[in-house]
């Protein structure tokens, strides 16, 4: 036990245990005051805190007080030096010969030009595991460590493992609230739209002014291109914003049930309805419903369709009275309507009343530049759904993602990379996990596959220069050394390509 209660130490404890219950807006904030305190009180010259990687079992320094900023480059192995067998013991250790001891790393304090002569460590632990070192270095004055100070530094290594561990609860509550918040958004709000190709930029400002007429549109595109996607912006972007945005898929129901989820129902209009029950027709009224699969409307339902659509009114299955209602139309297809049209399964007139303003997604070969985004997009968010940590995609893989040509389109991109979260296990997503098959893709006509290559080879080869430049820090020096490229040239190449720093925008 400690032999006594020093004043001084003990009022440094209960300021630290305030400072433990207060903030945890910044845990490297909290432990560097932690180790700042336990360094002051024990007069140590230098010290630092050493957490162990939970995969790798290497120990990085965290924080590094008084040793220069050249210590945090460097990771020791599982039980190298004397922090690694603290960790390894889970054990404290006084060493006052710091230099005639085995375990003694004298390369390591080179390096970072720090000599030792006196070293103290204790373990962090969590529940009896340790997770962590404290060391101070060089007792002031030339002095030796006691075992007084010892105790006092394992009370301080208590603290900060508490202070570890519950930032880590709070930050996994977090998590989850904001993935509950994403599950929440998603099924009662809007999907968010990434947008980067031309081509879809130019859809999104076609978007824009289509949005405030009241005009019916009809979204065609081939599936998982973001039809819905889509009509959601066309509904955000319009005057009805505020007002529901309804959908109901035709192709879901057979044709009595989706007659009464359109119109409605009247009590006892058929065996199982129980009630009156409002339609999405009514629902919608004054906002903006979205007929997905619409090629699939029974023949007998489009009629009805063509007469709320002219008329602005409709009757409720097993009622004769009609209702008018305020609904904005918009309906989508990944079928030929033309051919459907020729032969006879979908009326004409009501094709031409729905395609007085069509809106064509292109399926994503033909818009490369989307997928990085994309991509990364997925990436963040499957990674907050997973709790595991991803740095990006290797260049191997961002390479087989640009040259896939993707039949099953963006929903085909989102579950490829939502498997590689789930089986991948470097930081990094690698091209092995994504499992595309490198099937050779049919250019549409001989110019068409050729520019499409060039192109993509020009995104990828963008994305290559913007990450080594990142890396280097926008330093363009630099980055031209590790592309093993001339620095003139990588400046024509940053014009060319248009790469741009974000921070300077
Ligand atoms: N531009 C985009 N930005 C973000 N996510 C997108 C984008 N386009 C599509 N997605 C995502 O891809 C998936 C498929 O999109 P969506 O359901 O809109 O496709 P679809 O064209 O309606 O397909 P289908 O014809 O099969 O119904 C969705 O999960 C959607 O969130
Ligand atoms: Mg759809």
């Amino acid at each position: 036990m400690l032999s006594t209660i020093d004043v001084k130490k003990f009022n440094t404890l209960i300021e630290i245990n305030n400072l433990i219950n207060s903030d945890y807006s910044d845990i490297h904030v909290l432990l560097t005051q932690i180790l700042d305190s336990a360094a002051r009180l024990c007069e140590g010259e230098a010290s630092s805190l050493l957490l162990r990687n939970r995969e790798t079992g290497e120990l990085y320094f965290e924080v590094a007080l008084g040793m220069g900023a050249e210590v945090k480059k460097h990771t020791l192995k599982a039980g190298e030096g004397i922090a690694g067998w603290v960790v390894e013991h889970n054990k404290s250790i006084i060493v006052n010969d710091v230099q005639s001891d085995k375990r003694y790393l004298i390369e390591f304090f080179e390096q970072i030009g720090f000599p030792c002569k006196t070293m103290m460590a204790v373990p962090m632990r969590i529940k009896d595991q340790c997770i962590g070192v404290i060391e101070l270095i060089n007792k002031q004055n030339d002095k030796y460590f006691t075992q007084d100070e010892l105790e006092w530094l394992e009370i301080f290594s208590n603290q900060a493992a508490i202070a570890l561990q519950n930032a880590r609860s709070i930050e996994r509550a977090w998590e989850k609230i904001r993935l509950l918040q994403d599950e929440l958004d998603t099924e009662e709000g809007y999907h968010t739209v990434i947008a980067k190709s031309p081509m879809i930029l130019e859809k999104i400002e076609l978007i824009d002014r289509i949005a405030k007429t009241d005009s019916s549109v009809l979204i065609l595109g081939e599936s998982g291109v973001g039809k819905e996607v889509f009509a959601e912006q066309i509904h955000l972007r319009s005057l009805r914003s505020q007002e529901p945005f309804i959908r109901v898929n035709c192709a879901a129901l057979p044709e009595g049930l989706l007659e009464s989820e359109l119109f409605g129902h009247l009590k006892g209009a058929f065996t199982h309805a129980m009630g009156n029950r409002r339609g999405r027709f009514e629902m919608a009224d004054g906002g903006t419903i979205f007929l997905d699969e619409i090629g699939d409307l029974p023949l007998p339902l489009q009629a009805k369709l063509l007469r709320v659509i002219q008329e602005k009114t409709f009757e409720k299955v097993g009622s004769d009275i009609s209702q008018q209602v305020n609904v904005r139309i918009l309906a989508a297809t990944n079928k030929d309507i033309d051919v459907l049209v020729k032969k006879g399964e979908f009326r004409s007139d009501l094709y031409y009343r729905l395609n007085v303003l069509p809106l064509y997604i292109p399926p994503l070969r033909q818009r490369p530049e989307d997928i990085p985004e994309l991509a990364a997009f997925f990436l963040k968010k499957c990674t907050r759904k997973l709790n595991k940590q991803f740095d990006g995609f290797s260049d191997d893989a961002m390479e087989a993602m640009l040259s896939y040509s993707w039949p099953g389109n963006v929903r085909e991109l989102e579950n490829c990379i939502e498997r590689a979260c789930v089986i991948g296990k470097t930081r990094r997503i690698q091209k092995d996990v994504l499992f595309l098959r490198n099937e050779v893709s049919v250019p549409e006509d001989e110019t068409g596959g050729n520019r499409d290559l060039k192109r993509a080879i020009n995104i990828f080869k963008a994305h290559f220069i913007r990450k080594t430049l990142e890396e280097n820090r926008w330093n363009q020096t630099e980055t031209a050394k590790a592309l093993d490229i001339q620095r003139t040239y990588l400046s024509r190449l940053i014009k060319e390509l248009n790469i741009t720093n974000p921070k300077e925008h």
